[in-house]
């Protein structure tokens, strides 16, 4: 099998090269990709707050407990559902769905720029989640959904294969 896409070149780095900062442009190709992840009812439920400032980016340090390569990759992105824009059923809702597709689409863009990324988790822990909204003013109907960060990788780490046949269930269980 020919193993030429990027997605089985992505890991998770979290490792930067500090002396390089990820351009505007770089941050705006990677949301347009984001931005074209499917989604439930095609709703795109999501709204994408981006940090590049270091006051920004101190402010996140601050509340995620695992992000601490964010000071050497210098820019983040918080992937948020927009509650009011949600597919939503009787048995619940789908932005989360959406938003954790965006997230995958940002992350592959990325590193087909050649940029590292490493995606924090923020939902579902409560917290977190309040936390952000705190600190950025967001509304009640936003929800930080995933903290992306983005930089100029300094490390290259092993890709090892994953393909597990026996997670794989042909035909019947
Ligand atoms: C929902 C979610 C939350 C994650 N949260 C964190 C995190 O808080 N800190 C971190 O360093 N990595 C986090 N990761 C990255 C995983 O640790 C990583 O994807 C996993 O170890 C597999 O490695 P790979 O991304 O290099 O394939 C998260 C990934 C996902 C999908």
């Amino acid at each position: 099998m020919k193993k030429d896409s990027v997605i089985f070149k992505r890991r998770s780095i979290r490792a930067y090269d500090s002396s390089k900062k990820v351009s505007k442009e770089q941050i705006v190709d990677m949301l347009d990709a984001a931005m074209h992840a499917p989604t439930a009812m095609n709703t795109q439920p999501w709204e994408f707050m981006v940090a590049t400032d270091p006051e920004a980016v101190a402010k996140i340090m601050k509340i995620h407990p695992y992000c601490q390569s964010l000071k050497e990759a210098g820019a983040a992105v918080v992937v948020c559902a927009n509650l009011d824009k949600e597919f939503r059923t009787p048995s619940g809702g789908y932005a989360i769905y959406d938003c954790s597709a965006a997230t995958q689409n940002l992350l592959l863009r990325a590193a087909e720029l050649g940029l590292g990324t490493c995606w924090c988790g923020i939902a579902p822990e409560k917290e977190l989640m309040g936390a952000f909204r705190k600190a950025f003013s967001m509304p009640e109907n936003i929800e930080p959904m995933a903290l992306v960060i983005v930089g100029y990788p300094a490390e290259n780490p092993q890709i090892s294969p994953r393909y597990d046949e026996s997670k794989v269930h042909w035909q019947k269980w």
